[in-house]
């Protein structure tokens, strides 16, 4: 399952997004915004992250206007990973690099087209694990305040 959210500014693109879903039968819960209009991104951050720390979904997807804030927001939930992401190679490196678990991007800096490629390749990634696991470590101890630096 695949959580989904978006502020006004991130909202159309969040539809094409789900219909490429829908098309593909890839299920995913959409956590908002429902319509264009103003709303603030950080709720919607919070719900589609704690979605997948509970558990309940794999990996999100989260647009604003920019992808930015709403990557800022996600991050402050423990044990999320959230990569704003505006081209095909980082989309595809944070999922083997990075473990990403959510892609954050900006509805009034892409285009659907190149969005819904930037979807598939993070959706279909796996982590390559390796040395970058522990690369990965490091970042959720310094989230978890246990990190020593050398
Ligand atoms: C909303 O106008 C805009 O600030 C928001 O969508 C996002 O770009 C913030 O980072």
């Amino acid at each position: 399952m695949i959580a989904i959210g978006a502020d006004h500014g991130g909202y159309e693109l969040k539809e094409e997004i789900k219909k490429y879903l829908d098309g593909k039968g890839i299920e995913y819960k959409d956590y908002g915004t429902y319509s264009p209009e103003s709303v603030d991104y950080a709720a919607i951050a919070y719900k589609v992250g704690t979605a997948i720390t509970s558990g309940e979904c794999e990996r999100g997807i989260l647009c604003c206007g920019t992808g930015i804030g709403i990557s800022m927001a996600a991050n402050k939930v423990k044990g999320i990973r959230a990569a704003c992401c505006s081209d095909y190679f980082s989309a595809k490196f944070t999922r083997l690099h990075n473990d990403a678990n959510i892609l954050c991007m900006g509805g009034r800096v892409v285009g659907a087209g190149l969005a819904l490629e930037m979807v598939e390749v993070f959706l279909n990634t796996g982590f390559e694990g390796g040395r970058h696991q522990r690369r990965v470590d490091q970042i959720m101890a310094i989230q978890d305040g246990t990190f020593e630096a050398e």
